[in-house]
């Protein structure tokens, strides 16, 4: 395990340095593949993103995004689809060409099927050199929540209550979000080349303590990050405890 801790001041020093370790691999490899994530933890090193790509820092016409995970039954369109998130945030404020960003389709009628090919398309990329994760409050990766195993390949699976709490905030009220999401499987996350973890706010506190030097059990999925050769962790105080 190579496992780099990185431990900012605050959130703002959280994205920024999210943001400065992205705008590398950008630079190392104009043409790499970035696996990208949604949720509150993302929004400040995306809008650092822009803003270096604004500055004429960095270039993303040949880069190509897959994101771990969609809602289902949500439309790009719908505003509370992880999508319209993309879009809003990064996509469409840098020059990254649409076709090749890269989301679960949410809407798909043959789940298992649009699984797969989502796969296949990760597959086809080569592999992901960066991945972006957040963590969830009961440390959940993309959307695997604790289980008794750990699924492998990009799949649905139910939220547990708390996700949805968790994720209640973005809508305006708890009935609305959806139970239901298509996510990167465990096994789709671990063959990123590089992975990086940021974690922000003492409601992360717990979940990371578990993932970091808990024992490595699907009941915390981020667990599983302590096998994996190349793990960055950039967490601020109040999330590393
Ligand atoms: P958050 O979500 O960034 O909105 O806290 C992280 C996650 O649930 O993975």
């Amino acid at each position: 395990m190579r496992m780099r801790i990185l431990i900012t001041k605050d959130y703002e020093e959280l994205s920024a340095k999210t943001a400065d370790l992205i705008a590398a691999q950008v630079l190392l490899r104009p043409d790499c593949v970035l696996g990208l994530a949604t949720g509150s933890t993302p929004v400040g090193a995306y809008r650092d993103l822009v803003e270096k790509y604004e500055n004429g820092e960095i270039d993303f016409s040949d880069v190509k995004t897959v994101n771990l995970d969609e809602y289902c039954g949500m439309r790009d369109s719908d505003p509370q689809s992880y999508h319209y998130f993309m879009n809003e945030n990064l996509f469409s404020r840098i020059n990254i060409r649409p076709e090749n960003t890269h989301l679960p389709d949410g809407t798909a009628s043959d789940v298992s099927r649009e699984c797969e090919s989502y796969e296949k398309l990760i597959a086809s990329l080569g592999r992901i050199d960066l991945l972006l994760l957040g963590i969830g409050n009961n440390g959940h990766i993309g959307f695997n929540e604790p289980s008794e195993g750990f699924a492998v390949k990009t799949h649905c699976v139910d939220l547990t209550d708390d996700t949805v709490r968790a994720n209640k905030r973005f809508f305006s009220n708890e009935s609305e979000v959806p139970r239901k999401a298509l996510t990167m499987g465990i096994g789709t996350i671990m063959m990123a080349e590089t992975i990086l973890l940021a974690a922000s706010g003492a409601s992360k506190a717990e979940a990371l303590k578990k993932a970091l030097r808990g024992p490595v059990t699907p009941e915390v999925p981020a667990s599983i990050l302590q096998l994996h050769p190349n793990v960055i962790v950039v967490a601020d105080e109040a999330a590393f405890g």
